[in-house]
């Protein structure tokens, strides 16, 4: 039997990439999505298309940095749904630069999205989650969560916090029987290298990122994650290219 079918699934940055890859792979196994991302009409279209392949989905425009919007995000899929079963805190941005440059708008926006996007994202779902002695939160971080590259200390900041917050969660609702894992993706040809400004760092790291692999492999770590027996979690996952190096 099954451990993924018809379970209720909130993603993330489900409007491109990873995320949308996600939902893509979990409406095939008969999940109930809620998909969240910033860019409705995307959401809109990966609605249309799920539900042409007889998939259940519903979509809320929200910005992770929210907490308000994470909450209403929560509220949303439990008044339709009735449960939330997983939560998949996906969605991030990634301005690489180097320190000196001083582009603190762009660390904020690292520091806000991938740190307390996750962290609003529990927030929202722990509650009902402890009620029912049941559920499963997913965060993403990456291999610069395991590692510092040039140009990548913020970033890395954010990744490497994702990963403590993760085990702490781990920790904190072990005996209150809720899954986590933490997912660390190698490159992944996706649109995240768009949100680099400088123009001659996002062409060496597009350079780079030329052996990316698809964003649906990823899609499948966390269809794994999820379809474990209640009484086995998968806590941490790296998925690499076979050629990428570091
Ligand atoms: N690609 C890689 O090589 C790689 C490697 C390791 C880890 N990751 C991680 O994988 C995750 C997904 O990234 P991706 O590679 O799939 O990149 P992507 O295609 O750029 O997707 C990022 C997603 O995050 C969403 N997002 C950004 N800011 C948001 C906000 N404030 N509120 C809500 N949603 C927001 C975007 O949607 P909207 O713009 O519509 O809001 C988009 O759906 C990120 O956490 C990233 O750090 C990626």
């Amino acid at each position: 039997m099954s451990n993924i079918q018809d379970k209720v699934v909130i993603i993330t940055g489900a409007s491109s990439g990873i995320g949308e890859a996600t939902a893509k792979e979990l409406a095939a196994r008969g999940v109930k999505l809620v998909l969240a991302a910033r860019r409705e009409d995307r959401l809109k279209n990966l609605q249309e298309e799920i539900e042409k392949d007889g998939g259940q989905v519903l979509y809320k425009e929200t910005d992770v940095a929210s907490h308000d919007q994470m909450e209403e995000l929560a509220a949303f899929a439990l008044k339709e749904f009735g449960k939330i079963d997983v939560i998949v805190n996906n969605a991030g941005v990634m301005p690489l630069s180097p320190l000196h440059e001083k582009k603190i708008a762009e660390w904020d926006s690292m520091i806000d999205v991938n740190i307390r996007g996750v962290l609003y994202g529990i927030a929202a779902v722990l509650p009902s989650m402890r009620e029912r002695r049941e559920g499963h939160i997913i965060n993403v971080s990456s291999i610069a969560g395991h590692l510092v590259f040039p140009a990548a200390a913020v970033y890395s900041g954010t990744k490497y916090a994702v990963r403590a917050i993760t085990e702490g969660l781990r920790i904190e609702e072990a005996s209150h029987n809720i899954r986590t894992t933490i997912i660390s993706p190698g490159t992944i040809k996706t649109e995240l290298l768009e949100g680099i400004t400088g123009e001659e760092l996002k062409a060496a790291i597009v350079e780079d990122s030329k052996i990316g692999i698809s964003p649906a492999n990823i899609a499948r770590a966390i269809a794994f994650a999820i379809e474990q027996p209640e009484d086995v979690a998968i806590n941490e996952m790296i998925v690499r290219p076979t050629v990428q190096e570091l």
